[in-house]
Formats: C-alpha cells, sequence, structure tokens
C-alpha cells in the first residue's frame, strides 16, 4: 500500500506544509511571514499568531496540490522542535487535531535532524556516514551522521548561530532583516582580505561567533570616525570581509571533523548553506581533499515541510510514532528527543 504523509513544520517564521508519497516529496507550499522585516527580527507572539492565519491555507494547497485526499493519507508528521515555542504550538495542535480527527498515526520531527535528512529528498544523496555542518539563524552544529535516524552533534557554537552572526553584521551596515542574503550578495563584488577580521577557534569542534558583531561594530566606529562615508564607499569590500572570516571559522572546523571521524562526504544544511561564498569555498576544499560535498537545492536549505516530509518517512519505515500527550519541545536536542 502507497504511504502518503502530510508534514507540517511552524518551528520559527516560515507556515509549511508538504506531502510524500512513498518517500517522494510531492510538493512543499510555504508561506513566508513578511511581518517581521520591519522589527529588524523574528517577533514570537506575530509568528504564532502569522502561522494561524497561514497554516490551513497551506495544508490545503499542499493536498489539493498533490491530488491525494485526506482519507488515503497514512500519518501526520510535524515539527515538535527545537524552534519558538508559540509557533510551534500552532503546528503541533493542529498536527494532533487532524491525526486524532483523522484516526491517523502521527510522527514527531526534530527540526535539527529534518534539515540533515533534505539531503534525502533529491540525488545526489550521501552514504554513511557523513558530517553534516548545520547552519542556520538558530544553529550552528556539526553531526556525524551514522544512520537516518542515528546522529551525534560533535560541535557546536557556543554562543551565537553563524546566521545570527551574519544577521546582526548585516544589521550594523544598515542592511535589511533577515541580512545573510543581502550581505552574501554585496560580498559577491568585494575583496574578502581588504580588511581583517578575527577568526576564533574552540577547543575540539566548537565554534563561537560572538565577537564577530563587536569586532565589526569598534571596527565601524573608528573608521566612519574617520570617513563618514566609510560604509557606502567600502560596503562590499566589508561584506567579503566578514563573509571570509564566518567562513574560515567554519571551515577550519570542517576540515577537523573530516580528519577526526575519517569521513569523506561532507553535507551541508540550513539556511546558510544558501550563501555563495560558503558553497564555493567548500567545493573548492573539497576538491583539494578529496571531499565529495552535498548541498540540498536552495528551497530544501531553508526552512521549510519537505524535509519534516522526509524525516517523517524514514520514521514511519520504522514504525516510530508518538501519542497525542507530546508537547512542543523550544530545545529539543540531536539525538535525545526530549
Ligand atoms: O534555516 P533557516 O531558514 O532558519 C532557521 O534559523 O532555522 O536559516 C535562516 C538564517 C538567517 O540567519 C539568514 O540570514 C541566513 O539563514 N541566510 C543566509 C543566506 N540565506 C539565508 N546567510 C548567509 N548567506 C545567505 N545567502
Ligand atoms: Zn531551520
Amino acid at each position: 500500500m502507497t504511504v502518503n504523509i502530510l508534514a507540517i513544520e511552524s518551528s520559527c517564521d516560515e507556515t509549511s506544509a508538504s506531502v510524500i508519497s512513498d518517500g517522494k516529496v510531492l510538493n512543499n507550499i510555504i508561506a513566508t511571514q513578511s511581518v517581521h522585516e520591519k522589527y529588524g527580527g523574528v517577533v514570537p507572539e506575530l509568528a504564532s499568531r502569522a502561522h494561524q492565519q497561514h497554516l490551513i491555507p497551506t495544508i490545503h494547497e499542499a493536498l489539493s496540490q498533490s491530488g491525494i485526499s485526506k482519507a488515503e493519507l497514512s500519518a501526520v508528521a510535524f515539527t515538535r522542535g527545537p524552534g519558538l515555542l508559540g509557533s510551534l504550538l500552532v503546528g503541533g495542535s493542529f498536527a494532533k487535531a487532524f491525526a486524532f480527527g483523522l484516526g491517523l498515526p502521527l510522527i514527531e520531527v526534530n527540526h535539527m535532524e529534518a534539515h540533515i535528512l533534505a539531503h534525502f529528498i533529491e540525488d545526489p544523496k550521501p552514504s554513511f556516514p557523513f558530517i553534516c555542518l548545520t547552519v542556520s539563524g538558530g544553529h550552528t552544529q556539526l553531526v556525524l551522521v551514522r544512520d537516518y535516524l542515528d546522529m551525534e552533534v560533535v560541535g557546536e557554537t557556543l554562543d551565537d548561530a553563524v546566521g545570527e552572526a551574519f544577521d546582526k553584521t548585516a544589521k550594523l551596515l544598515g542592511l535589511p532583516y533577515p541580512g545573510g542574503p543581502h550581505l552574501d550578495k554585496l560580498a559577491a563584488a568585494g575583496d574578502p582580505h581588504a580588511f581583517s577580521f578575527p577568526v576564533t577557534s574552540m577547543k575540539g569542534l566548537d565554534f563561537s561567533f560572538s565577537g564577530i558583531k563587536t569586532a565589526v561594530l569598534y571596527f565601524l566606529r573608528d573608521r566612519l570616525k574617520e570617513d563618514p562615508d566609510f560604509i557606502k564607499t567600502r560596503m562590499a569590500d566589508i561584506c567579503a570581509s566578514v563573509q571570509f572570516s564566518l567562513i574560515s571559522m567554519l571551515m577550519l572546523k570542517v576540515k577537523k571533523a573530516a580528519a577526526t571521524y575519517g569521513v569523506s562526504q561532507i553535507a551541508i544544511a540550513g539556511g546558510v548553506s544558501a550563501n555563495r561564498g560558503l558553497r564555493q569555498t567548500l567545493t573548492d576544499l573539497a576538491e583539494e581533499m578529496g571531499w565529495q560535498v552535498f548541498v540540498p537545492r536552495l528551497e530544501y536549505c531553508t526552512d521549510n515541510a519537505a524535509m519534516i516530509a522526509m524525516a517523517g518517512y524514514f520514521k514511519y519505515q520504522r514504525g516510530i510514532f508518538c501519542d497525542l500527550e507530546v508537547s512542543p519541545s523550544a530545545k529539543m536536542k540531536i539525538g535525545n528527543n526530549d
């Protein structure tokens, strides 16, 4: 019998629904919340309210586009965490009610595991074991992936996520939120060696990105004193130099992780993997190191329900379901689903 799963993602500021049939993603409907732009960051209260408005139309579109009726569904998968509690509650409550109403099994999905499992939506797919660098607005992790549902965090940021470092730097430069993609675009025309920003290296495979914001803050303060038009005239060079330093910090640990675990397949996941500088640097490094690199299509890099559907499918195959009592978990960790 065909396995059809409806998946729901609502961990942050994207409301998304997807239908997967026998492991093949049929669609990936995403409603982006523009309400946060004017605040320069995601406002949790507004995010949960926007999820309430977007959720039913998004699910309706995913189901009708797929041509699969509610009666043909085999299960409902949803993001349990990590993420914003209020946002998770909206998607989670809907998923529970929907599954209960239709008498369907319910599958809870860890958002960070799903980012990694997005690599199995389309070819080429990595084989086990591989290292995944998960880089988003909330996380920076190096994960050793032994199997679809056997993952271990081997390194992570001790403070800010790298996406946060991109966004905070962009904010200092007066760029709109989220600043990561803007900084990326401007960096393409700049010289990455024009200015030098710190490359911090923590012990083992851990990261630290909080220093860069302060470094950029003081750097701009000093330069603007000399030349009030400094940002305007050197924007591309500043962006390229900050980006270079952030990517260097990431690459340093990817190299170390690959050597430590004897792995030559490297994957990247999460919103920051859309960064062109990061993709290029990783591709160049792979050639030098003899690695095989895997980068999902952009649509599957940022928050989306297709990755939740993929993760849900793997759990369905193994008969891993949850009950209606399960509550959202803002700080849910890979390999420790409490
Ligand atoms: O995974 P994601 O969509 O959401 C979560 O945080 O879970 O990641 C969003 C982050 C934001 O910090 C955004 O600025 C960053 O990914 N981002 C980028 C690029 N595209 C998105 N950062 C740098 N360069 C990009 N092209
Ligand atoms: Zn995410």
